[in-house]
Order: structure tokens, then sequence, then C-alpha cells
């Protein structure tokens, strides 16, 4: 360790999580183990836990889904994520639930779980590979509340792949667990997982692991964040790892230092004022999905065809804007809500609007001892309309060729207010300047639009690359704002 961190509580250098109702610690230095393991090679290291399956270890399939169950507010939430793009130390403090777990088993008698049960009743699987992940992503729906409807269904399935039985079975299968709802063994038992996390998460004590030529720092407050990040400028930051776990997995780059945030309480504030939303830059892009979906209409839209639901379980909003990605889905929209940022450091707290954020292709004005704290959304101004559109190759879990949001102001049919902002058309999220300008005061029809259709393709050079050529991206920006205007029914 070159710099000594200090703490408000203490430090530990081993992982605790509940798995198969036991207490589970790991020490990575004594058990040669690199604080980057990931929960996938973890689990199937185990004997008892080879249900969890590899099949691209990038997020893309859902056969390594796992469930996690954490403490909040008292009692268990339960959530889907692939376990490929998790490092060990992220689940400290939870409950790792494995389809093996799911059955209850009375010695030689096995009482398969409802959403097993229901699986085999529609014949939902057939080589078996992908079975597991499926089974858990339900596992996960039975347990939450909130949702019973198909399309929700579909939502949380669109994270797993299935190469033989198609998918109707499956989601038969699903309608009929969550028909057939009832308490499980994970209800009877909940008293004694809630005693075991909370004996783990009492300590409040950071994690500070040296091993494997690794250090992995995960502070518990922003304090020790900032102080951390400021004695660490050169460590990886992380808050939901999707984009970082791929350095490791795909491109087999060495992590040496890892900055993990996704504990910090502080960064997962989620507050409404009359004027704005304010999104901790630490909350799941599941959490802001659901919140959005009564305030921000383009925002929800957008984040239903953001990746699948494991992977939004982990994903921040802090870690997509921070990615700087000219294929970022969220920047676009963020520049047409005119979103701003507070970015923080030890001494400083400074607000920063979404298009000053961005410098450069995957860089931004972040210094290096500052973090993004949280993204506030003002509320649109009455008679605006905000709008998010994506093109890529499959409607779910994939990345945009061409993304736009769009912000429309009009007053008496005549464009007052303007903003097309694009993803994917150059090296960093853009806005088409002269479009607007040759829009703004102008009669919103279809005339007017056509023209600036032609101009805004005069103003972007995009690349040709794997996903699309540059003409049809600059067709499909085109259509974009024909799309909206047609909504706006000219
Ligand atoms: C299969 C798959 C599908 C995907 N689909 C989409 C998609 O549809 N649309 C899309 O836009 N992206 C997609 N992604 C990319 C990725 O999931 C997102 O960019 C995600 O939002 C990143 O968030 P994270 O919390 O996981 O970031 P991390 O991987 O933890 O971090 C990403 C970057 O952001 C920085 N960062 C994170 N939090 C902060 C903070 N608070 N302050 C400062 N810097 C920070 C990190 O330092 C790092 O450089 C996909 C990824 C995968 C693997
Ligand atoms: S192995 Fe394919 S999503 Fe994890
Ligand atoms: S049953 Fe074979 S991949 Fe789904």
């Amino acid at each position: 360790m070159d710099k000594p961190i200090r703490t408000t509580k203490g430090t530990s250098g081993k992982v605790q999580f509940v798995l198969d109702n036991q207490i589970i610690s790991i020490d990575f230095e004594k058990q040669n183990l690199k604080p980057t393991t990931t929960l996938l090679n973890y689990l199937r290291s185990l004997p008892a836990h080879k249900g969890v399956k590899e099949g691209c270890a990038e997020g893309d399939c859902g056969a390594c889904t796992v469930v996690i169950a954490e403490l909040q507010d008292g009692k268990i939430n339960y959530k889907a994520l692939n376990s490929c793009l998790v490092f060990l130390p992220m689940i400290h403090g939870k409950q790792i639930i494995t389809v093996e777990n799911l059955a209850e088993r009375n010695g030689y008698d096995v009482e398969l779980h409802p959403v097993q049960k229901a699986l085999v009743e529609t014949g939902g699987s057939q080589c078996g590979y992908c079975t597991p992940g499926f089974t858990m992503s339900m596992f996960a729906m039975y347990k939450d509340n909130s949702f019973s409807n198909r399309e929700e269904i579909e939502n949380t399935l669109a994270g797993n792949l299935c190469r033989c039985t198609g998918y109707q079975p499956i989601i038969k299968a699903t309608e009929i667990s969550l028909q057939y709802k009832s308490t499980d063994q994970f209800d009877s038992n909940v008293n004694a997982t809630i005693g075991q996390l909370q004996q783990i998460n009492q300590s409040g004590n950071s994690l500070l692991i040296s091993a494997k030529d690794q250090f992995y720092f995960q502070p518990q407050n922003l304090t020790e964040l900032l102080e951390l990040r400021k004695s660490h400028p050169d460590a990886i930051l992380i808050n939901g790892s999707t984009d970082i776990a791929l350095r490791q997995t795909k491109k087999f780059e060495h992590l040496g230092k890892i900055l993990d945030m996704s504990a910090v309480q502080e960064l997962q504030e989620l507050r409404e004022t009359e004027n704005e939303i304010v999104f901790g830059s630490g909350l799941s892009l599941e959490d802001v999905r659901l919140f959005a979906k009564q305030k921000l209409d383009a925002l929800h839209g957008l984040l239903n065809v953001f990746a699948s639901k494991q992977i939004r379980n982990l994903a921040t909003l802090g870690g997509n804007v921070g990615t700087a990605s000219p294929i970022s889905d969220t920047l676009p929209l963020l520049f047409a809500y005119k979103a701003k940022l507070r970015l923080v450091g030890t001494n400083r707290s400074r607000e920063l609007a979404i298009e000053d954020f961005i410098t450069g292709y995957r860089k931004t004005a972040l210094r290096d001892d500052e973090i993004i704290l949280s993204v506030s959304i003002p509320k649109p101004e009455k008679d605006t309309v905000v709008k998010f559109y994506k093109v890529s190759k499959r409607k779910d879990l994939d990345i945009s060729t061409v993304s736009a949001g769009f912000s429309l102001k009009l007053k008496n049919g005549i464009v007052e207010k303007i903003i097309l902002a694009f993803g994917g058309m150059a090296a960093v999220t853009s806005r088409a300047i002269k479009a607007e300008s040759f829009l703004l005061g102008k009669d919103w029809n279809r005339e007017n639009t056509e023209k600036a259709v032609a101009i805004l393709k005069s103003e972007f050079n995009p690349i040709s690359d794997a996903r699309s050529g540059k003409e049809f991206r600059n067709m499909a920006a085109g259509n974009l704002l024909l799309k909206f205007a047609s909504t706006l029914k000219l």
C-alpha cells in the first residue's frame, strides 16, 4: 500500500456474505484470490454452485444470472444480476442466491420452487444451458411484489437468451408462477437471514484489500471516498462496474487499483424539489427507471430499452455519464433536459452543465480528486416536449447505433426553444446547432423540418463501423427528427 487511508470507522480486508444460509468470509490474501475475482468465477469454483453458467462473460446472455438479497430499511430486496460483471467485494454484506438454493430439500424429498415447477409444467427448458439464468430472473420477479403484467415479464426476461425453447413457454411459466404466488422457504427463513446480514454490516468497516498485486478500496461513506480519491487519483473508479468489468473479462487487463463507490449511501439520494429532480450518481438505472415512470416519460422510455434488467440493477446513472461514451444512452437525453452535475472533491463542490462536462472522446471535465455526486434534471417547462429515440440492431439489450434526445417548446406554433442532441454521430454527444438555429423562430411544420434535416446531415460526419455505415447514421439521424415532428402532429 503506497499511502495509508484514514477512515472514520475501521477497515477490514475480509469480504463477508451469506451463501447457503451461512456467513462466508473471504480472505483474499490467504486464499490467494484476486479482489477482482468475479462472482461468477467464485461460484463456479464451488462444487455446489455449478448451475451458474458462463456464456459470454460480458453481460449479454444472462446464463450467469444470480439473485442478490440485500437489506433495505429492515426488509430484504431481491435483485437479479449478471454474476460475470460483479467483483466479489461488491456483494459484501449481501446474500447470494443461486439456482441450487431454490428447491426445498428434506432428506431425499425435493420440493421445487414455484418458478421451477412452472418451467416444468410449460416445457420451458430443452438443452438447459440457459435455464438456471432464466429461473433466477423469474425468481427475482416472483419475490418482487410490484409487477405482474406481460410487458414487465418481457422486460424482466430480456436479459436472458435461449437458443432452443423459444420464449413463449418461459413467459407462460413466469405468468403461471406469479398467479400461484405463495410464501416460500425464503419467507420462512427471513428473520435468520436479516440477522446474518445485520451481523456482517454492523461494523460499518470500509474494505481495504491488498492481494495478488491489486488494491481494492470500498469506502462506506462519502468522506472516506473523497479522501481515497484524493490520495489515490490513479485508482479506477467503479460504481456498477458494468463498463469497467469488461476491461478484465474481455480485454484481460490487469486492474491494479480499484476504488469501489457502490457502498456509499450518500450517492443513493433521490430528491424532488419544486423545480428539479436530483438523482444520486450511485442510483441503479433500474431504480431511476421505476421513479421516472411517473415523472419523466422520456427517461423512462429510454431505460426500458437500456441493456437488461440484470444490468440496470448494477449500472448507475453516474457510470453512464462518467463513461463519456459517444453512445452512452442517457447523454443525449440529459442534454435535452439541460441536466446539471454536482461534482465534489474533499474541499470543493461545483455545478456543471452536462454539455460542459463532456470534453472529448471518453474525456470529461472531472478533476483528479473529484467524483460525480448527483445529476439534476430540471422539470421541463410548461408546453415543452422532451423525447428520446434509439436506433439499434435489436430492440432489447443492444448498444445504440444512433440515439437522440430532443426538446421543443412552441409558442403559437412557432419554435421558441429547441435542443437536438445526438449520440453516435460524432466522437462526443453533440447538438445539431445549425439545424436548431434554422428552426428557432420558424413555424413548426413539415417543410421547415425537412429543411432542418438537410442542414443537420451537413453538420455531422459520423464514422462507419461494425454497427453501421456513415450514410445509414446520417439517414437515421434525419429520420429521427422527422419522427419527432410526426409524433407532434404537424
Ligand atoms: C451487455 C451490456 C449492455 C449495455 N447496454 C447499454 C445500453 O443500452 N446503453 C448504454 O448507454 N450503455 C450500455 N452499456 C454500458 C454500461 O452498462 C453503462 O455505461 C452503465 O451505465 C455504466 O454504469 P456503471 O455504474 O456500471 O459504470 P462503471 O463501470 O462502474 O464505471 C464506468 C465509468 O464511469 C466512471 N464513474 C462511475 N461512477 C462515477 C461517479 N460517481 N463519478 C465519477 N465517475 C464515475 C468510472 O470511473 C468509469 O470510468 C451496456 C453494457 C453491457 C455490458
Ligand atoms: S456470462 Fe453471459 S451474461 Fe454473464
Ligand atoms: S434450453 Fe437450450 S439454450 Fe435455452
